[in-house]
């Protein structure tokens, strides 16, 4: 290491027994990858066991440590819980459940926790939660989720900290999101499944990882129709049954893979990987001048990468536009394409934080407002860099692999938060990386 980076990096790491990512430069990577459970389609999943009384089994569930987060509030709830990581399966016992009520430390380690919020009001009509506040990407309120709940009928009310909602009963109603946010389309969908009557989801978030909700409750008994322009109906039922279910494919894993390959110029095979659930990200690679292969049947992608990226523009949206979490990594492979790209965030009011990390690392990009422009560098050169969030952990080890020299990449449990041994499966593709602790 030379004296700048030495220096470089005893300013970052002022705390030992700090883990990183310590990364070289790549070779190009070539193979094949399994994906693991959408992480995202998991937690909500296992919130939504509490409607039933009884044993669910999970199966493709991610070993991260949000899963083992949403395990904890479970079990504080009562929640008896067996995760056999060996494989992948989940078995959640929800005969046991005593308490309607999340403390404010778990809360805060989650902000997902909210979600159990619907189940709990359904089933027991009672739920006590602190507020779970922002974070480094947004203010992220909750409002539209309490507003859904007052329109089913629950009183909710604010007490310092805590969020306090009770109902006698739920009853089914016209509920308009402003905007299709996904945990108030989820955490609405689950009140309205035991609510009396029918409720109508207007503008309703209807992201691959809601479809997978909707089709467990539909497997528990619900009885759900997704109709045109995405509005989701509900009729309530009475009770809803435990039940086995797969977790669809993390399409953000999928598509971090698929950026791994192209920025290292290499190629890859993922065939599991559902390419519908990521049609407007495999048409930026396209446009890159990337080649992509579909699988039959909405089955498996595979990647060959181009030797002259190309810079493309995208705007962030809801699905089935392009998923603000693949941003920042897109973002990261762009700093290396040739032009300049104009990348819009529309999902989130502070998710740009990565682009002071990638600079360091000899990007070439400036910020205004929501927009970032980036100008295509013929190099990245590896320093140390914080990561902020998940997907901006996932971005700046993208850029790690294709700069020069080494990278350390801080910040690992959010890495951790979002995949599971994805450094395993990089290092499977040919990738030098390494989970290191600082002394
Ligand atoms: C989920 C995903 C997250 C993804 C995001 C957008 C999970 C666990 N997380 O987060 O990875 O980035 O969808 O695809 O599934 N908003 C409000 N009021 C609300 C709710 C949301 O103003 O009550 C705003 C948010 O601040 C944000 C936008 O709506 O600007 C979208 O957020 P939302 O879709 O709710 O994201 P999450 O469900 O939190």
């Amino acid at each position: 290491m030379n004296q700048q980076a030495e220096r470089q990096k005893s300013k970052q790491v002022c705390v030992s027994g700090q883990q990183y990512l310590c990364i070289e430069k790549s070779p190009l990577l070539a193979g094949e990858a399994q994906i693991h459970g959408a992480k995202n389609a998991v937690l909500v999943m296992m919130a939504a066991t509490i409607l039933a009384d009884g044993v669910s089994e999970l199966h493709n569930v991610p070993d991260s440590a949000d899963v083992h987060q949403m395990i904890k509030v479970l079990e504080c709830l009562g929640a008896a819980i067996v995760f056999e990581t060996s494989k992948n399966h989940l078995i959640i016992d929800t005969r046991s459940l005593i308490s309607c009520t999340v403390p404010a430390e778990l809360m805060k380690k989650m902000r997902a926790s909210v979600l159990v919020m619907g189940p709990l009001l359904a089933r027991f009509g009672r739920v006590v939660i602190a507020q779970p506040g922002g974070c480094s990407i947004g203010a992220r309120p909750v409002n539209f989720h309490m507003q859904n709940f007052r329109s089913l009928g629950a009183s909710v009310d604010v007490f310092g900290e805590s969020v306090c909602a009770d109902t006698k009963h739920l009853q089914g109603t016209r509920i308009v999101l402003e905007y299709p946010s996904v945990g108030a389309t989820e955490n609405a969908l689950m009140a309205a499944t035991l609510a009396k009557g029918t409720t109508h989801i207007i503008n309703a978030a209807l992201e691959p990882e809601v479809v997978n909700l909707i089709e467990m409750l539909q497997k528990m008994g619900a009885a759900i129709e997704v109709k045109a322009p995405n509005t989701i109906e509900v009729e309530g039922v009475t009770t809803l049954k435990a039940v086995s279910l797969n977790v669809i494919p993390d399409r953000l894993e999928a598509g971090s893979l698929l950026l791994a390959a192209a920025i290292t110029g290499g190629s890859i095979s993922l065939p599991t990987a559902r390419p519908d659930h990521l049609d407007v990200f495999l048409l930026k690679l396209q446009q890159m001048g990337h080649t992509i292969e579909r699988g039959q049947n909405n089955v498996g992608i595979s990647l060959q990468a181009t030797d002259r990226p190309q810079a493309v523009s995208f705007t962030t949206a809801q699905y089935p536009g392009f998923p603000t979490d693949l941003q920042a990594p897109l973002m990261a492979a762009l700093c290396l394409a040739q032009g300049e790209s104009i990348i819009h965030e529309a999902v989130f009011e502070n998710r740009l934080i990565h682009v002071k990390e990638l600079q360091k690392m000899g990007a070439d990009i400036s910020v205004h407002g929501d927009r970032a422009i980036v100008r295509g560098v013929k190099k990245l050169i590896g320093c140390n860099v914080q990561a902020s969030d998940i997907r901006a952990s996932c971005a700046l080890v993208l850029a790690g692999l294709a700069a020069q020299g080494t990278t350390h990449v801080f910040g690992v449990h959010h890495w951790k938060r979002g995949y599971q041994n994805l450094e395993e499966k990089l290092v499977r593709l040919g990738a030098d990386i390494r989970l290191k602790t600082t002394h």
